[in-house]
């Protein structure tokens, strides 16, 4: 039997949650502390009329309704109890891929496509990435941290309890080290849980063009170096890409990141094909994009740990009418994960039930392949699978209540929010 008066002698009020008529734990006892790969990611470890006990931040207990129950004293008074009768609760969305420090959509590059260019033809015009940087440059931090915030707050009531945040729209020494700022400060206020990123390396800044090397040289040299001494950021992260990065420069770019002891993760592949190997002994913690990943490189991906973080979004929003090869990836033993990858150029939405939807009916991932890809992947792709995307005792209490009796209805309803309520360390988001 718990003991109460210790579980309660918390800062925040516990809260048990009963009934619900299905509880994903996403326990998978055979699959270790590895991201979930091929068959293991089906596993839901699913709990009919399930409950869960949350006391400091955390979670105390899970299982049956019954048996949860029976571990309680009758005593309950100050536990906060939530009937989650036919809802599914699971654990909060781990977004491991966003770009929320920008100011302004952009809305000439969107009539743009719409009018038949391409990403890379409306970037060559004036727009892209490029076209975002003086927004950022001129915001103030709060101004921008409010920017970011609004984000974190439209990703919690779709579940999102866990949000990986990148700079790159600043793409000078001080809009950098302004945004991981901003970053910072909308953590502060938010609940849930942030990882930063920065991303110097988006694209090369008009400053630099036509020296790219000088541009890596400072990233190098002085923005990565002055981010690991303020610890600014987690992960440095690179867009490996035609009229971006080169592998070479990448390679540059990820030395420094691990000189200063930070992770490392790329985007790779959304444009062109890229070769892995010069990449993967790295050990990025995970590749993004992947849609132009080649033979060759899924038996080296499939032996290690990193993670393919498929954004399907971007392609959405791009109107492309081809999709992240999920299914080639996950039958050869591809560790996957989804996030939205939020961001102005490509992909405009805050929502992970809207990327479920998307994996499904466009890449053919099963929905319970996606809400692994969503929850303990997308942890394991931020390396805090020890503290999220599992519903375990020990874990934060990071959890989404959805308005549904079964699981497949988070990817199966699409264009309406099913999320009843988030949990983010405990407290209500
Ligand atoms: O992940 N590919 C690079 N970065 C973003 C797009 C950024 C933008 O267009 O603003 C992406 O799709
Ligand atoms: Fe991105």
């Amino acid at each position: 039997m718990f003991a109460l008066p210790r579980i309660y002698s918390g800062t925040f009020m516990p809260i048990l949650l009963t009934h619900a008529a299905q509880l994903l734990t996403l326990r998978a006892p055979n699959a270790g502390e590895g991201p979930r790969r091929g068959a293991q990611m089906r596993e839901l470890g699913i709990v009919e009329d399930g409950a869960v006990l949350i006391a400091n931040g955390k979670i105390a207990a899970v299982g049956a309704t019954d048996d949860v129950a029976r571990q309680l004293p009758p005593e309950r008074a100050g536990l906060q109890e939530i009937d989650c009768r036919g809802k599914v609760v699971l654990p909060g969305f781990v977004d491991s891929h966003t770009h929320p420090a920008f100011t302004a959509p952009r809305l000439v590059d969107f009539e743009k496509r719409i009018a038949g260019a391409s990403y890379e033809e409306v970037a060559e015009a004036g727009g892209g990435i490029r076209s975002s940087l003086r927004g950022v440059r001129e915001a103030s931090t709060a101004d921008l941290a409010q920017h970011v915030l609004h984000a974190l707050r439209q990703m919690s009531v779709q579940g999102t309890t866990t949000v990986e945040a990148k700079s790159g729209y600043g793409l000078s020494l001080e809009a950098e080290i302004k945004s991981l700022e901003a970053i910072r400060e909308a953590s502060r206020q938010w609940r849930g849980t942030l990882v930063a990123t920065l991303l110097g390396a988006h694209v090369v800044p008009p400053e630099y063009r036509g020296n790219p090397d000088e541009y890596v040289r400072l990233l190098c040299e002085e923005l990565i170096p002055q981010v690991a001494e303020r610890e600014l950021a987690t992960y440095v992260d690179v867009f490996c890409e035609r009229g971006a990065f080169r592998p070479e420069h990448t390679q540059l770019i990820f030395r420094a990141a691990a000189g200063h002891k930070l992770g490392i993760r790329a985007h790779v592949c959304q444009l062109t094909a890229a070769n892995l190997v010069p990449l993967l002994p790295f050990h990025p913690a995970s590749l993004d994009h992947m849609d132009f990943v080649r033979d060759d490189d899924l038996p080296l991906l499939a032996a290690s740990n990193t993670v393919a973080t498929l954004l399907p979004a971007a392609n959405y929003f791009l109107g492309l009418s081809t999709f992240p090869p999920a299914r080639r990836l996950i039958d050869s033993g591809v560790a996957v994960a989804l996030a939205t990858d939020y961001n102005p150029g490509t992909a405009p939405t805050p929502s992970m039930p809207f990327v479920l939807s998307a994996a499904c009916t466009q890449m053919k991932m099963l929905p319970a392949e996606a809400i692994t890809a969503a929850t303990y992947n997308g942890a394991r792709a931020l390396q805090l699978q020890h503290r999220k995307g599992s519903l375990q005792v020990g874990k934060d209490a990071d959890l989404a209540i959805f308005d549904v009796e079964d699981y497949r209805e988070l990817a199966y309803w699409f264009g309406v929010n099913r999320c009843s309520r988030t949990i983010a360390m405990g407290r209500s988001l």
